[in-house]
């Protein structure tokens, strides 16, 4: 069993999508281990984005990450990190496979609806950084 972390962005949350985006998850055999909705900061933002910190649409990413709430899960089942990562399809919406979450509800490259982690490791440090032990149920 694995865990992975998952957004959906500002984006996503302002078209009224969350229950859909939800639902492809939990359709394709992923539970929703945790689920909060949060107003991210600035500093927030660029903490959980650094790795991102030298690229040229950094400051962007993060203007456009704390424009309105974003609902954060921890997904959970069997290669949960590459299964989501499936579902969601490729960074630029225009590039994802059909039927994928991004190629249904995302509008560009930068305003792509959904993060999920990249690596078992990085999906730790993800849940660490959003979710203390006891919302993780
Ligand atoms: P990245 O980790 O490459 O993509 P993914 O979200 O698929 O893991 O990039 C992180 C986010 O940075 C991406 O979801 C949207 C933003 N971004 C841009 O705005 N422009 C770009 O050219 C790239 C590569 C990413």
């Amino acid at each position: 069993m694995e865990s992975t972390l998952s957004i959906i962005k500002p984006d996503a949350v302002a078209k009224n999508v969350i229950g859909k985006i939800v639902d492809r998850f939990e359709s394709n055999g992923l539970r929703i281990a945790a689920m909060k909705k949060v107003q991210l900061s600035q500093a927030d933002a660029e903490a959980f984005y650094a790795v991102h910190a030298s690229r040229p649409f950094f400051g962007d990413l993060v203007k456009f990450m704390i424009s309105g709430p974003v609902v954060v899960m921890v997904l959970e089942g069997e290669n949960a990190v590459l299964k989501n990562r499936d579902l969601m399809g490729a960074t630029n919406p225009r590039e994802a496979a059909k039927g994928t979450i991004r190629a249904d509800f995302a509008d560009s490259i930068d305003a792509n609806a959904v993060h999920g982690s990249d690596s078992l490791e990085n999906a730790k440090i993800e849940i660490d950084f959003f979710f203390a032990r006891r919302e993780i149920n």
